[in-house]
């Protein structure tokens, strides 16, 4: 017997780390109670993989569907950890994000990896997945999905409010007190995916703890401006970008470009971690001039200490805090989403949000595969 009100929610973001996922309950319109939730890092092999997928200019279908399969796999995994703390609890589905090789709005084209129905298989749950096409079809960006959930459990009658999520991309959410005006969202630009790229390549390691090493760096100012210039920060949204356009080949053409390859390598990490939480103000400045917005933030990157330091910064006077403030830690906020969006669909209501993807209107997102 499936719950009505229990959803789960399984992502994996673009800064292949592994799967989160949460199992919740709705207990009201704009009201959620975590019963469990896990985090399955990616072994080191298949992030591998799935890294050589997303960059690989030729593709073979035997590697693609190894991948999938694996992928699948460890999805399975993160719903058992889920099924462990909760048993005998039963979701209505599972709303999975899948991971994204490939996201091109501009051909109306973003594929994210998984196979359903061999998850339904693996787990004996209903699975939605496929979000993003339904509205790159209707004309949208089919990204970001998670302003309407944010809108939906983050908002506040006191105070305007920007959540940020900190994924491998940072992404945006304007969420004005006043109900008659309207939420806005989009990607502001790189976070972690370049801060773990350069930290790999120099240090190899996954991601620079706390933000350590880029403290005992020093932004190189006349590196970031040139940084600031990539056309992207200064476009008009909707907008959404990914390890396509922000990777370390972009990275390393720009050192070269501006003669600053021989730059400390620390001394580089600090300026990504400055280009980040520059390039995220600008878009916050854009949205709230008047500087009276409280800024929220959730994902990974909301771990990265020194990070948090910089945006808090570079938002002044605004103030700064994680969603953990709203209700909501950080961590769980976009498996949430996922498991709101995999509600959605199963109301037939819509998942998206038009004022931030660009669609032509409100669209009912995913695809639904039984148990
Ligand atoms: N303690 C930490 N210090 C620095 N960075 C961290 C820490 N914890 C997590 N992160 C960053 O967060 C990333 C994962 O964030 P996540 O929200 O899962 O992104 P995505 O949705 O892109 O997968 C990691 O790759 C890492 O860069
Ligand atoms: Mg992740």
């Amino acid at each position: 017997m499936t719950n009505r009100k229990i959803y789960g929610g399984l992502m994996s973001g673009t800064s292949l780390d592994g799967v989160d996922g949460l199992l919740l309950s709705f207990t009201g319109d704009h009201q959620l109670q975590v019963l469990a939730r896990s985090s399955l890092p990616f072994p080191d092999e298949l992030r591998d993989r799935l890294l050589n997928l997303a960059q690989s200019e030729n593709i073979s279908f035997t590697h693609l569907a190894d991948a999938e399969q694996a992928l699948t796999r460890h999805y399975a995994l993160c719903w058992q950890e889920l099924e462990k703390q909760a048993p005998g609890i039963r979701p209505e589905a599972l709303g999975c994000h899948g991971q994204t090789l490939e996201h091109r709005p501009a051909i109306g084209y973003s594929l994210q990896l998984l196979d359903p129905s061999l998850l339904a298989e693996l787990t004996g749950c209903n699975i939605v997945c496929d979000f993003r096409r339904r509205d790159l079809a209707a004309g949208g960006q089919g990204a970001p999905l998670v302003p309407a959930f944010h809108r939906g459990f983050l908002s506040s009658a006191k105070e305007d409010q920007i959540i940020v999520n900190l994924g491998g991309i940072a992404n945006l959410t304007w969420l004005p007190c006043n109900p008659a005006q309207e939420s806005l969202g989009f990607d502001t630009g790189p976070a972690n995916l370049l801060l773990d790229a350069w930290c790999c390549k120099h240090r190899g390691t996954k991601q620079d703890e706390n933000g350590h090493w880029a403290r005992s760096g020093q932004a190189n100012q006349k590196l970031l401006d040139q940084l600031l210039k990539e056309a992207y920060f200064s476009a008009p949204y909707p907008k959404s970008t990914g390890r396509e356009m922000f990777n370390l080949a972009w990275l390393e053409r720009q050192l070269e470009e501006n003669d600053a390859q021989n730059l400390n390598a620390a001394d580089i990490q600090a300026t990504l971690v400055e280009l980040t939480a520059a390039s995220l103000c600008q878009a916050i400045q854009q949205l709230d001039p008047q500087q009276k917005a409280r800024v929220l933030i959730c994902g990974g990157g909301s771990k990265n200490t020194y990070l948090m330091e910089r945006i808090t910064g570079l938002a002044r006077p605004r103030s700064v805090a994680t969603t953990e403030s709203a209700g909501l830690p950080p961590q769980d906020v976009e498996a949430a989403a996922f498991a709101w969006l995999a509600q959605q669909h199963l109301l037939n209501k819509p998942g998206n949000l038009p004022s931030a993807t660009g669609a032509q209107g409100p669209r009912v997102l995913g695809g639904f595969y039984p148990a």
